[in-house]
């Protein structure tokens, strides 16, 4: 039997220490972390993400603003709000939730976000420092995956991670995350795609396995090596439930550790939101201070 990666114990755990640390941020320099989350048009699961997401900020001790617009913004007009939320000393991190609606161009607003207060990791400075080796803001999703292999004690050094799914916001980041020559990553990393030749092969040899696909149930005991770790990102609703990519029950009797969905890496990419929006107001401050 695998041992469990309990994702929603841990980020409460996370969670209180990105409160004690947002409490000391606001003793010593007087201010109040802030996100500003921007939701445009009325997508069911995108309000559930906003509000969970503004709930934890809250709940740490940060303040949260919550910018709702129409299905029918204009991408001047969403661009305009951006530029008033960069200028803003209030507001250390932007959120903008994706995905946006069909007339705005989703790579224009991420673009236009400041560098400074990118705390979703997907502007180009923020990729660019990344892929250079002088990480600032880590995507949310991919540094919880780190994060919750970390905190479970799971070596990352050295070890061969196959990770399948290319994304710009998961496989892509996650792979540069844990190539970095750096504690807590130094891997051995091979991506795998929909066009990847012989996936079942290349999945069984890895020391860790990530899926992130969108394909319920898809990673099944006979594609990895027993022993192996393996981390399910996937979110997939089948009949009303909540269902990874990973087949957890065909694959926890051969994996030595699984994360489950839910409560894997989902409570975790809202805490490294968090984190990275406490980490904004700190370089807010140490710029502010200079
Ligand atoms: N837990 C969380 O907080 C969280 C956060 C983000 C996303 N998610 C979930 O993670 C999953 C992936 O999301 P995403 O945004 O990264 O997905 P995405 O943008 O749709 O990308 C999917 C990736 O999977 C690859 N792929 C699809 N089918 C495949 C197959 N049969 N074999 C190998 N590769 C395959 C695609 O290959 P190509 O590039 O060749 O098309 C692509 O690279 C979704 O279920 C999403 O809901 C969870």
């Amino acid at each position: 039997m695998a041992t469990i990666l309990d994702g929603k114990k841990l980020a409460q755990t996370l969670q209180a220490e990105i409160a004690a640390d947002v409490s000391r941020f606001v003793e010593k320099h007087k201010v109040r972390p802030g996100l500003a989350a921007v939701l445009v048009g009325d997508d069911q699961g995108s309000q559930v993400y906003v509000r969970n997401k503004r709930k934890a900020c809250q709940q740490a001790g940060m303040d949260s603003w919550l910018h709702q617009l129409p299905v029918t913004t204009s991408q001047p007009e969403l661009l305009a709000l951006v530029a008033e939320l960069n200028a803003d000393p209030a507001v250390h991190g932007i959120l903008v939730q994706l995905p946006l609606p069909r007339q705005i161009d989703e790579a224009a607003v991420v673009r236009a976000v400041s560098p400074l207060k990118d705390v979703d990791g997907f502007g180009p400075e923020s990729l660019g420092l990344l892929t250079s080796g002088h990480p600032r803001f880590l995507p949310c999703t991919p540094l919880g995956v780190q994060q919750l292999l970390v905190r479970n004690g799971i070596d990352i050094e050295g070890r061969h991670v196959v990770i399948v799914g290319r994304s710009n916001i998961v496989g892509k980041p996650l792979a540069l995350i844990l190539m970095q020559k750096a504690p807590a990553a130094n891997a051995t990393v091979t991506v795998c795609h929909s066009r990847s030749r012989g996936l079942h092969e290349i999945t069984r040899q890895g020391d860790i396995i990530v899926v992130a696909i969108g394909q319920a149930r898809f990673l099944k005991a006979n594609m990895i090596r027993p022993g192996a770790v393996v981390v399910d990102v996937g979110i997939n609703r089948v009949d009303g439930k909540l269902i990874g990519d990973v087949d957890f029950d065909d694959v926890e009797a051969v994996a030595s550790a699984i994360t489950p969905v839910p409560g894997g890496v989902g409570p975790m990419t809202i805490t490294m939101l968090l984190h990275n929006t406490l980490q904004a107001a700190q370089i807010h401050a140490t710029t502010a201070s200079a």
